[in-house]
C-alpha cells in the first residue's frame, strides 16, 4: 500500500486527549496540539504521528510532502444539512425581519411546505446537480464527511427520488468527500394529510422498509415537535428502525422541550439535534448515554431565537457536536466552521470543546467511530489549513482557510 508522508506542520490538533476522554469534559489541553508535527498514513489508516524530531528512521526514504507553514486538525464534519432542495425561501427571510411571525409566513405560502412545492418541481437530474454544487462548496471549507437528509419530497415518489439523489451524491463523492445518508420523510406534514399518523402509515414507515431493502440508507430521522411528529410517531418510526437495524436521530426540543432528549437515549440515538428547549432531565438522560447533542447555532441566529444552554450541557459531561443545519428556510448557511467559530464565544466553549464539536463528536454523531483524532490506527481524514496556527482558523470567521 502506498504510503504517504506530510513533514513538519507548523502545527497539529490531534485531539487525541479528546479521543481518550470520549469527546467529553474537555480542557483547552486536550486539543493535543503538537508544533513541527509529522503524519504518515496509508490509504487505510495514520501509521505515525509526532513531531518531527522524532520522525521514525523507517519511512525516512519515502518522498514526503513539506506542510511547513501550514496546520492540521482532524477532518472536519458537517453532522447535520438538508442539501437536497429546490427554490429558496429568501422572502421568508426578509419577511422574518420586517416583523412577520411564523403563523404570517405559514399563511403567505412559507416554511418547509413551500419547499416542498420547489423540489417537486424539479427533476432528479436538476436537483442532483444543485445538490452537488452545493456539496462542492461545502467541500472547499474543508469539510470532508456531510450528513446529507431527505425530506422536501414529502410523497412516496419523490422521497424515494431524494434518497436515492443522495446515494447517487455518495458515489459521486467517494472518496474524497463521504457523504451520510439520512432518510428524513418525516419531516413534515404534507396538506393532503389529515393526520401526522395517516402520513406515517402510508408514506414514511413503507418507505422506510423499501430503503431497508435496498441498503442505501445510513439512518433514519423525524421531526419531533407540535404541530408535525408526535412521541407516538417517534416511537412507531424508532421502532420500525431499531428492528431493520438502521440507527436513529432526532429533531429535537428544538421550540418546546417536547422531551424528545430523552426519547433519543431511550432507542440509543446517534445524536438528539436542536436542544434549544432541552430541561435538566434531558441533559440528565444524554449525559448517561452515548447520544451525541448537536447544536446548531446557525438555526438560532437566523431564526432570531434564543440558543441552546450549550454549557449546560457540556458541564454535565454531554457529548457535543455542533453542526450547519445547512436548509433553505431555518439556516441558510453552508459553512459549519464559520458557524462554530462564530458560535464558540457566545456558548462559552474552550478550544478543544470547539473542534472536537465539528470533528470527533460530529463523526460520532453519525456512527463513525475510526476517525476524528490524528492517531495511529484512525482512518486517514484529515483537513489542512493554509496558516501556521490552529488560532488563526478560528480566529478568522468566515475566511477560507481550508487547502
Ligand atoms: O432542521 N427543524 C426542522 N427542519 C429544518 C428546517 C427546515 C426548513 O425550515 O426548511 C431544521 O431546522
Ligand atoms: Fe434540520
Amino acid at each position: 500500500m502506498t504510503i504517504k508522508i506530510f513533514r513538519n506542520f507548523s502545527e497539529i490538533a490531534t485531539l487525541k486527549p479528546a479521543h481518550e476522554k470520549d469527546g467529553r469534559n474537555l480542557k483547552p489541553s486536550d486539543l493535543g496540539i503538537i508544533k513541527n508535527a509529522s503524519i504518515v498514513y496509508d490509504q487505510e489508516q495514520i501509521l505515525w504521528v509526532g513531531p518531527d524530531s522524532e520522525f521514525p528512521q523507517e519511512y525516512a526514504d519515502i518522498q514526503a510532502i513539506d506542510a511547513s507553514g501550514k496546520s492540521c486538525v482532524p477532518e472536519i464534519v458537517d453532522s447535520h444539512t438538508h442539501v437536497v432542495f429546490g427554490g429558496d425561501r429568501a422572502s421568508e427571510y426578509s419577511m422574518r425581519l420586517n416583523g412577520a411571525t411564523y403563523e404570517e409566513i405559514a399563511a403567505a405560502g412559507g416554511g418547509i411546505l413551500n419547499s416542498m412545492t420547489g423540489t417537486n418541481e424539479l427533476s432528479r437530474t436538476e436537483l442532483l446537480k444543485l445538490a452537488q454544487q452545493r456539496i462542492k462548496t461545502i467541500a472547499s471549507y474543508g469539510v470532508g464527511t456531510i450528513e446529507v437528509k431527505s425530506g422536501y419530497g414529502l410523497n412516496f415518489e419523490k422521497e424515494y427520488e431524494l434518497t436515492h439523489i443522495i446515494h447517487d451524491l455518495k458515489n459521486i463523492c467517494r472518496p474524497d468527500v463521504q457523504i451520510i445518508n439520512t432518510f428524513m420523510a418525516a419531516h413534515a406534514i404534507p396538506k393532503d394529510y389529515a393526520s401526522s399518523y395517516l402520513y406515517m402509515k402510508e408514506v414514511v414507515l413503507p418507505l422506510l422498509d423499501r430503503m431497508a431493502e435496498e441498503q442505501i440508507i445510513d439512518c433514519v430521522d423525524i421531526f419531533h415537535e407540535q404541530n408535525y411528529f408526535s412521541e407516538e410517531d417517534v416511537i412507531s418510526l424508532f421502532e420500525r428502525a431499531n428492528r431493520l437495524n438502521i440507527p436513529v436521530k432526532i429533531h429535537a426540543d428544538e421550540f418546546n422541550d417536547n422531551k424528545g432528549a430523552i426519547l433519543a437515549t431511550r432507542y440509543q440515538a446517534l445524536s438528539a439535534d436542536h436542544l434549544l428547549a432541552t430541561g435538566a432531565d434531558g441533559i440528565e438522560a444524554l449525559k448517561n448515554s452515548n447520544t451525541v447533542a448537536t447544536l446548531l447555532p446557525g438555526t438560532g441566529l437566523f431564526l432570531g431565537k434564543t440558543q441552546a444552554n450549550a454549557r449546560a450541557f457540556l458541564d454535565a459531561g454531554v457529548k457535543v457536536a455542533i453542526a450547519s443545519d445547512y436548509n433553505p428556510g431555518s439556516c441558510h448557511c453552508d459553512n459549519v466552521l464559520m458557524i462554530a467559530s462564530l458560535a464558540a464565544p457566545m456558548y462559552k466553549m474552550n478550544m478543544a470543546e470547539l473542534w472536537c464539536a465539528i470533528t470527533l463528536n460530529a463523526s460520532h454523531a453519525l456512527g463513525i467511530r475510526n476517525q476524528g483524532a490524528l492517531i495511529p490506527g484512525l482512518r486517514p481524514r484529515f483537513t489542512v489549513f493554509n496558516t501556521d496556527s490552529i488560532d488563526r482558523v478560528t480566529y478568522n470567521w468566515g475566511k477560507n482557510l481550508a487547502i
